[in-house]
């Protein structure tokens, strides 16, 4: 029984990802139009496609009294990966999204905690009112557009050694520096074009871009697989990069 329960609740997000995101519309409402009909089984479904989150979180390095941002929080699905011990260290954790029905979703999981705030509001421009010791995105830098203004405004909101972690998929360039993991023609061809039709764009140039802005980093290059799509596996990293101290 609850086994049918779940593959009709995965049938109405594979719908959902079918149809795909909607063009010549602002993002928010692209956002909203592809999010909105999934939003209830949106946890479940990207349970088993969103790998690494719980990795990413257990490696984040929390002063005493740590203020926390996520962007692109979604339905705040990755506040729950956070152990009792770092919660204890947690002062503040604000939690940024752009799409209404799943920041209802996130004020609704994050309504006990009054250290929570939820916001709808674009990563790219969004500020906390006083520098925070840790900025992270799980599986968003790849569906917003501008990234690299949501990557320089979590730069900018972080205070100095402050941790900027990110666990997204990607695909490598062609020639990637040494150390990087080189993905085949067909890898780097396949991902992108499954995932944009639902506005996820794997990206040979974010990698690159977080190496050259955190050369302090530790960084973890894997494959996950993808329900419903036997035998091949999608590349994504774990990167978690201290911000330079400058005086
Ligand atoms: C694949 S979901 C990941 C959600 C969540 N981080 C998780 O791991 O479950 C990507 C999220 O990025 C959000 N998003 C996309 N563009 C955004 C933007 N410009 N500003 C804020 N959030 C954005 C989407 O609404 C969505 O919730």
């Amino acid at each position: 029984m609850r086994r049918l329960e779940s593959l009709r609740a995965d049938a109405g997000v594979l719908l959902s990802l079918m149809r795909g995101m909607p063009r010549g519309v602002p993002h928010e409402q692209r956002l909203q139009a592809f999010y909105a009909p999934q939003a209830a089984h949106y946890d479940a479904f990207r349970e088993r496609l969103l790998q690494g989150r719980r990795e990413l979180i257990g490696s984040l390095p929390l002063p005493a009294n740590a203020a926390v941002v996520e962007l692109g929080g979604g339905t705040g699905r990755n506040l729950d990966f956070f152990s009792t011990q770092q919660w204890e260290r947690i002062a503040r954790f604000e939690l940024v999204d752009l799409c209404p029905a799943l920041v209802e979703r996130a004020q609704l999981r994050a309504a006990a905690d009054a250290r929570i705030r939820v916001h709808q509001a674009d990563a790219t421009t969004w500020r906390p009112q006083r520098l925070v010791d840790c900025v992270y995105l799980s599986y968003a830098l790849t569906m917003i557009p501008n990234w690299r203004a949501a990557l320089d405004n979590a730069l900018a909101m972080l205070k100095p050694g402050g941790t900027l972690a990110i666990v997204d998929f990607h695909v490598s360039e062609e020639r990637p520096a040494p150390g990087l993991q080189r993905h085949s023609l067909f890898t780097r061809r396949f991902w992108p074009a499954w995932f944009g039709h639902d506005g996820v764009k794997l990206d040979a140039t974010h990698l690159p871009a977080l190496r050259a802005a955190l050369p302090q980093h530790q960084l973890v290059e894997a494959r996950a697989a993808v329900p419903y799509l036997p035998l091949i596996k999608v590349p994504f990293y774990r990167f978690v990069g201290r911000k330079p101290v400058t005086d």
